[in-house]
Protein backbone atom coordinates (compact mmCIF):
# COMPACT_ATOMS: atom_id res chain seq x y z
CA UNK A 1 0.00 0.00 0.00
CA UNK A 2 1.15 3.76 -0.86
CA UNK A 3 0.03 6.44 1.03
CA UNK A 4 0.67 9.78 0.29
CA UNK A 5 0.71 13.62 1.40
CA UNK A 6 1.10 15.99 -1.25
CA UNK A 7 1.85 19.81 0.05
CA UNK A 8 -1.06 18.76 2.77
CA UNK A 9 -2.49 21.81 5.04
CA UNK A 10 -5.17 21.68 8.02
CA UNK A 11 -6.04 24.59 9.69
CA UNK A 12 -7.85 23.94 12.99
CA UNK A 13 -9.21 26.74 15.15
CA UNK A 14 -7.21 29.02 13.75
CA UNK A 15 -3.93 26.99 14.05
CA UNK A 16 -1.89 25.15 11.34
CA UNK A 17 -2.45 21.44 12.63
CA UNK A 18 -0.70 20.18 9.69
CA UNK A 19 1.24 22.81 7.36
CA UNK A 20 2.69 21.49 3.79
CA UNK A 21 3.23 18.06 5.00
CA UNK A 22 4.63 16.02 1.82
CA UNK A 23 5.19 12.18 2.72
CA UNK A 24 4.63 8.80 0.86
CA UNK A 25 4.55 5.59 2.86
CA UNK A 26 5.23 2.72 0.98
CA UNK A 27 4.52 -0.51 2.79
CA UNK A 28 7.27 -2.24 0.60
CA UNK A 29 9.86 0.16 2.09
CA UNK A 30 8.71 1.20 5.28
CA UNK A 31 6.04 -1.25 6.47
CA UNK A 32 6.08 0.13 10.16
CA UNK A 33 6.63 4.34 11.28
CA UNK A 34 6.33 5.72 14.49
CA UNK A 35 4.73 9.80 14.06
CA UNK A 36 5.97 11.21 16.78
CA UNK A 37 6.39 14.53 18.53
CA UNK A 38 4.75 16.95 21.37
CA UNK A 39 1.51 17.51 22.73
CA UNK A 40 -0.18 19.55 19.56
CA UNK A 41 2.59 18.60 16.87
CA UNK A 42 -0.41 16.90 14.74
CA UNK A 43 0.04 13.71 14.98
CA UNK A 44 -3.55 12.78 15.11
CA UNK A 45 -4.36 15.23 13.00
CA UNK A 46 -2.61 13.34 10.49
CA UNK A 47 -3.53 9.85 11.02
CA UNK A 48 -7.30 11.30 11.39
CA UNK A 49 -6.63 12.95 8.17
CA UNK A 50 -5.76 9.52 6.15
CA UNK A 51 -9.14 8.27 6.60
CA UNK A 52 -11.13 11.40 6.18
CA UNK A 53 -11.94 12.96 9.39
CA UNK A 54 -9.95 15.68 9.05
CA UNK A 55 -10.98 18.49 5.70
CA UNK A 56 -8.10 19.46 4.34
CA UNK A 57 -7.60 23.18 3.63
CA UNK A 58 -5.53 22.36 1.19
CA UNK A 59 -3.22 19.78 -0.63
CA UNK A 60 -4.48 15.99 -1.10
CA UNK A 61 -3.89 12.51 0.07
CA UNK A 62 -3.88 9.62 -1.63
CA UNK A 63 -4.09 6.12 -1.01
CA UNK A 64 -3.18 3.33 -3.78
CA UNK A 65 -3.86 6.46 -5.64
CA UNK A 66 -7.42 6.99 -4.76
CA UNK A 67 -7.69 10.59 -3.12
CA UNK A 68 -9.21 10.58 0.44
CA UNK A 69 -12.71 12.35 0.00
CA UNK A 70 -15.81 11.57 -1.29
CA UNK A 71 -16.20 8.44 -3.27
CA UNK A 72 -13.43 6.77 -1.93
CA UNK A 73 -13.80 6.75 2.09
CA UNK A 74 -15.85 3.67 2.27
CA UNK A 75 -12.87 1.65 0.24
CA UNK A 76 -10.48 3.41 1.94
CA UNK A 77 -12.00 2.53 5.57
CA UNK A 78 -12.38 -0.68 4.54
CA UNK A 79 -8.87 -0.98 4.09
CA UNK A 80 -7.22 1.11 6.72
CA UNK A 81 -8.04 0.88 10.51
CA UNK A 82 -8.15 3.45 12.75
CA UNK A 83 -7.20 3.39 16.36
CA UNK A 84 -8.66 6.37 17.97
CA UNK A 85 -6.30 7.94 20.81
CA UNK A 86 -9.39 8.00 23.17
CA UNK A 87 -11.50 4.74 23.03
CA UNK A 88 -14.60 6.25 23.91
CA UNK A 89 -14.47 7.75 19.96
CA UNK A 90 -14.08 3.92 19.29
CA UNK A 91 -16.54 1.88 21.30
CA UNK A 92 -20.06 2.18 21.36
CA UNK A 93 -21.70 -1.34 21.32
CA UNK A 94 -23.21 -3.16 24.19
CA UNK A 95 -20.34 -5.72 25.31
CA UNK A 96 -16.96 -6.23 24.27
CA UNK A 97 -18.14 -8.99 21.93
CA UNK A 98 -20.28 -7.04 20.33
CA UNK A 99 -18.25 -4.30 19.24
CA UNK A 100 -14.72 -6.07 18.32
CA UNK A 101 -17.85 -7.61 16.36
CA UNK A 102 -19.23 -5.07 14.34
CA UNK A 103 -16.37 -4.60 11.93
CA UNK A 104 -15.85 -8.30 10.86
CA UNK A 105 -20.06 -8.18 10.90
CA UNK A 106 -19.76 -5.52 7.78
CA UNK A 107 -17.22 -7.63 5.89
CA UNK A 108 -19.30 -9.88 3.74
CA UNK A 109 -17.98 -12.82 6.29
CA UNK A 110 -19.51 -15.51 7.02
CA UNK A 111 -20.14 -15.83 10.76
CA UNK A 112 -17.39 -18.88 11.68
CA UNK A 113 -14.84 -16.34 10.10
CA UNK A 114 -16.17 -13.41 12.51
CA UNK A 115 -16.15 -15.35 15.88
CA UNK A 116 -12.86 -16.74 14.66
CA UNK A 117 -11.34 -13.52 14.06
CA UNK A 118 -13.14 -12.02 17.20
CA UNK A 119 -11.61 -14.69 19.59
CA UNK A 120 -8.32 -14.55 18.71
CA UNK A 121 -8.28 -10.56 18.33
CA UNK A 122 -9.64 -11.12 22.39
CA UNK A 123 -7.27 -13.71 23.09
CA UNK A 124 -4.60 -11.78 21.44
CA UNK A 125 -5.48 -8.33 23.47
CA UNK A 126 -6.03 -10.77 26.62
CA UNK A 127 -9.57 -9.60 26.65
CA UNK A 128 -11.48 -13.04 26.43
CA UNK A 129 -13.11 -12.79 30.12
CA UNK A 130 -14.32 -9.46 29.22
CA UNK A 131 -15.92 -10.23 26.35
CA UNK A 132 -19.53 -10.73 27.94
CA UNK A 133 -18.89 -7.42 29.68
CA UNK A 134 -20.86 -4.15 29.41
CA UNK A 135 -17.66 -1.64 27.42
CA UNK A 136 -19.28 0.86 29.74
CA UNK A 137 -17.92 -0.94 32.99
CA UNK A 138 -14.14 -1.50 31.50
CA UNK A 139 -10.85 0.06 32.78
CA UNK A 140 -9.02 2.94 30.81
CA UNK A 141 -6.65 -0.22 29.76
CA UNK A 142 -9.07 -2.60 29.33
CA UNK A 143 -11.43 -0.09 26.77
CA UNK A 144 -7.83 0.22 24.89
CA UNK A 145 -7.59 -3.00 24.56
CA UNK A 146 -11.11 -3.78 23.31
CA UNK A 147 -10.39 -1.14 20.92
CA UNK A 148 -7.56 -2.64 19.68
CA UNK A 149 -8.78 -5.83 19.02
CA UNK A 150 -12.11 -4.50 17.08
CA UNK A 151 -9.57 -2.70 14.05
CA UNK A 152 -7.31 -5.71 14.43
CA UNK A 153 -10.05 -7.68 14.09
CA UNK A 154 -10.93 -6.36 10.82
CA UNK A 155 -7.44 -8.05 9.44
CA UNK A 156 -6.81 -4.15 7.46
CA UNK A 157 -3.86 -3.82 5.03
CA UNK A 158 -2.80 -0.74 7.15
CA UNK A 159 -3.41 0.34 10.69
CA UNK A 160 -3.03 3.48 12.05
CA UNK A 161 -2.70 3.71 15.74
CA UNK A 162 -2.76 6.47 18.15
CA UNK A 163 -1.20 6.56 21.18
CA UNK A 164 -1.76 2.57 21.31
CA UNK A 165 -0.07 2.19 24.62
CA UNK A 166 -1.51 4.78 26.57
CA UNK A 167 -3.14 3.26 29.53
CA UNK A 168 -1.84 -0.26 28.55
CA UNK A 169 0.28 -1.67 32.04
CA UNK A 170 4.09 -2.72 31.06
CA UNK A 171 3.39 -6.24 30.32
CA UNK A 172 0.21 -4.82 27.45
CA UNK A 173 2.55 -2.87 25.93
CA UNK A 174 5.59 -4.98 25.50
CA UNK A 175 2.78 -7.65 24.56
CA UNK A 176 1.31 -5.71 22.03
CA UNK A 177 4.56 -4.54 20.02
CA UNK A 178 5.54 -8.84 20.14
CA UNK A 179 1.70 -8.59 18.41
CA UNK A 180 2.02 -6.11 15.81
CA UNK A 181 5.65 -7.73 15.24
CA UNK A 182 3.70 -10.51 13.89
CA UNK A 183 1.52 -8.95 11.67
CA UNK A 184 2.58 -8.08 7.70
CA UNK A 185 0.51 -5.05 7.44
CA UNK A 186 1.12 -1.23 7.47
CA UNK A 187 1.61 0.29 10.57
CA UNK A 188 1.56 3.88 11.25
CA UNK A 189 1.87 4.21 14.93
CA UNK A 190 1.76 7.81 16.74
CA UNK A 191 3.00 7.88 20.27
CA UNK A 192 4.74 9.49 22.84
CA UNK A 193 6.16 5.88 23.85
CA UNK A 194 9.58 6.28 22.67
CA UNK A 195 10.22 2.08 23.80
CA UNK A 196 7.20 0.79 21.88
CA UNK A 197 8.39 3.13 18.84
CA UNK A 198 11.91 1.12 18.99
CA UNK A 199 10.12 -2.43 18.97
CA UNK A 200 7.22 -1.92 16.36
CA UNK A 201 8.89 1.12 14.27
CA UNK A 202 12.16 0.57 12.89
CA UNK A 203 11.65 4.03 10.65
CA UNK A 204 10.24 7.45 12.01
CA UNK A 205 8.71 10.87 11.18
CA UNK A 206 9.34 13.63 13.95
CA UNK A 207 6.80 16.45 13.41
CA UNK A 208 6.98 19.68 15.07
CA UNK A 209 4.28 22.62 14.80
CA UNK A 210 2.24 20.92 12.12
CA UNK A 211 5.44 20.40 9.81
CA UNK A 212 8.05 17.39 9.43
CA UNK A 213 10.75 18.35 11.51
CA UNK A 214 12.88 15.02 11.07
CA UNK A 215 12.94 11.72 9.66
CA UNK A 216 15.32 8.55 9.64
CA UNK A 217 15.76 5.68 11.86
CA UNK A 218 14.22 5.52 15.06
CA UNK A 219 17.13 4.04 16.65
CA UNK A 220 19.47 6.88 15.09
CA UNK A 221 17.12 9.20 15.68
CA UNK A 222 16.55 9.21 19.40
CA UNK A 223 20.27 8.71 20.23
CA UNK A 224 19.96 12.98 19.05
CA UNK A 225 19.64 14.57 22.66
CA UNK A 226 19.71 17.77 21.14
CA UNK A 227 17.05 16.72 18.34
CA UNK A 228 14.82 15.64 21.15
CA UNK A 229 15.12 18.80 23.19
CA UNK A 230 14.25 20.63 20.40
CA UNK A 231 10.78 18.47 19.35
CA UNK A 232 9.61 17.81 23.25
CA UNK A 233 10.69 14.51 23.00
CA UNK A 234 13.05 14.48 25.99
N1 LIG B 1 -11.16 20.75 17.44
C1 LIG B 1 -10.10 21.55 17.37
N2 LIG B 1 -10.25 22.88 17.26
C2 LIG B 1 -9.19 23.70 17.18
N3 LIG B 1 -7.93 23.28 17.20
C3 LIG B 1 -7.73 21.96 17.32
C4 LIG B 1 -8.79 21.02 17.40
N4 LIG B 1 -8.27 19.80 17.51
C5 LIG B 1 -6.95 19.96 17.48
N5 LIG B 1 -6.61 21.24 17.37
C6 LIG B 1 -5.23 21.81 17.32
O1 LIG B 1 -4.53 21.18 16.26
C7 LIG B 1 -3.17 20.99 16.63
C8 LIG B 1 -2.78 19.54 16.41
O2 LIG B 1 -3.54 18.71 17.27
P1 LIG B 1 -3.36 17.14 17.30
O3 LIG B 1 -4.47 16.59 18.13
O4 LIG B 1 -3.22 16.63 15.93
O5 LIG B 1 -1.96 17.01 18.06
P2 LIG B 1 -1.22 15.71 18.61
O6 LIG B 1 0.18 15.73 18.09
O7 LIG B 1 -2.02 14.50 18.33
O8 LIG B 1 -1.16 16.00 20.18
P3 LIG B 1 -1.21 14.99 21.45
O9 LIG B 1 0.19 14.51 21.66
O10 LIG B 1 -1.65 15.89 22.57
O11 LIG B 1 -2.19 13.90 21.16
C9 LIG B 1 -3.05 21.48 18.09
O12 LIG B 1 -2.55 22.77 18.07
C10 LIG B 1 -4.48 21.46 18.58
O13 LIG B 1 -4.66 22.42 19.60
MG1 LIG C 1 -2.93 13.12 19.47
Amino acid sequence: MIIEFRNVTISRGGVSALEDVSWTFDSEKTPSVAILGANGAGKSTFLEAILGLRPLTSGQILVDEMPVGKGHLTQIRRRVGLVFQNSDDQLFSQTVREDVSFGPTHMELDSEEVKRRVDEALEKMGIVTLAERSVSTLSGGEKRRAALAGVLAMHPEAVLLDEPTSMLDPRGCRELAEYLNTLEMMKLVATHDLLFATRVCPFCLILKDGKIHASGLTEDLLKDETLLMETGLA
